[in-house]
């Protein structure tokens, strides 16, 4: 069994799934909320990572008990499972408005297609067996049609893309200062700009944040460290900032 537990309380587990990725491809965390007797899975991941997946999962809830599955983009890395997903739990699945039309070109079956919700630009609440999270919007953070979720009973931040580090070998951040060659190419090139970064950060800041976990790399944990995250964020130039006349140039 391949689940770390991040949060626990008597009716509210978080469990993190860091280690199903095949070497060759990009490293990405599964999470998966236990509520009561119902799970929510986020960001289930590629084939590769599928059956490893359930068979861990398995452990801890019957999949027939998986009520969402929450997608935040529409990148390989996190639905192209879905249709086994789908088949092998009764589980509706919510991703952006923009990208339900793009899910048959990952194998998504025409008779389970009813069961994908498309979320609106504005976010939305899922309330699961009485647990209500809070889908945010984070558009460009970094796909166009892009969600994050909040949970408040763990007081979890799941940032999907951002906060993504690769190559580090630790789960949870120690020297933020230090973590940040891990994120800094990464948000350069994928994150669309900081004018986007600041909207973020400001919504976050009204929210009581105790871990920031993204779909790649190390943990945030801790209000302190959760702030660090924030603020860098809120003052990086990325994306559209850096580009000039000079990068669009025919070769
Ligand atoms: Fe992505
Ligand atoms: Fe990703």
């Amino acid at each position: 069994m391949s689940g770390n537990i991040i949060y626990e309380s008597k009716d509210h587990k978080v469990f993190l799934f860091e280690e199903l990725t095949p070497a060759s491809a990009v490293q990405a965390n599964q999470f998966l909320i236990i509520h009561e007797n119902s799970g929510v899975l986020l960001d289930p991941g590629g084939h590769k990572v599928y059956s490893k997946l359930l068979s861990d999962i398995s452990l801890l809830i019957p999949p027939n008990n998986i009520k969402a599955i929450f997608l935040s983009h529409q990148d390989p890395d996190i639905v192209a499972s879905i249709n086994g997903w789908l088949m092998t739990t009764k589980a509706e699945a919510w991703i952006s408005k923009l990208w339900t039309r793009f899910l048959p070109h990952f194998g998504l079956d025409s008779q389970l297609e009813g069961r994908v919700n498309s979320i609106d630009d504005k976010g939305t609440k899922l309330i699961i067996d009485g647990c209500e999270l809070l889908v945010l919007p984070a558009h460009f953070l970094h796909s166009p049609g892009n969600f994050q979720i909040y949970d408040p009973c763990s007081k979890i931040l799941f940032s999907g893309d951002l906060g993504a580090s690769l190559g580090q070998d630790y789960v949870f951040v120690e020297d933020f200062d230090n973590h940040i060659q891990y994120m800094e190419g990464f948000h350069k090139r994928y994150m669309a700009s900081n004018k986007i970064m600041k909207f973020w950060a400001n919504m976050v800041r009204e929210l009581d944040i105790e871990i920031i976990a993204p779909q790649h790399g190390a943990i945030f944990k801790g209000k302190d460290m959760v702030n660090r995250f924030i603020e860098w964020i809120e003052n990086l130039e990325c994306g559209v900032d850096l580009l000039s006349q000079e990068d669009y140039k025919a070769p």
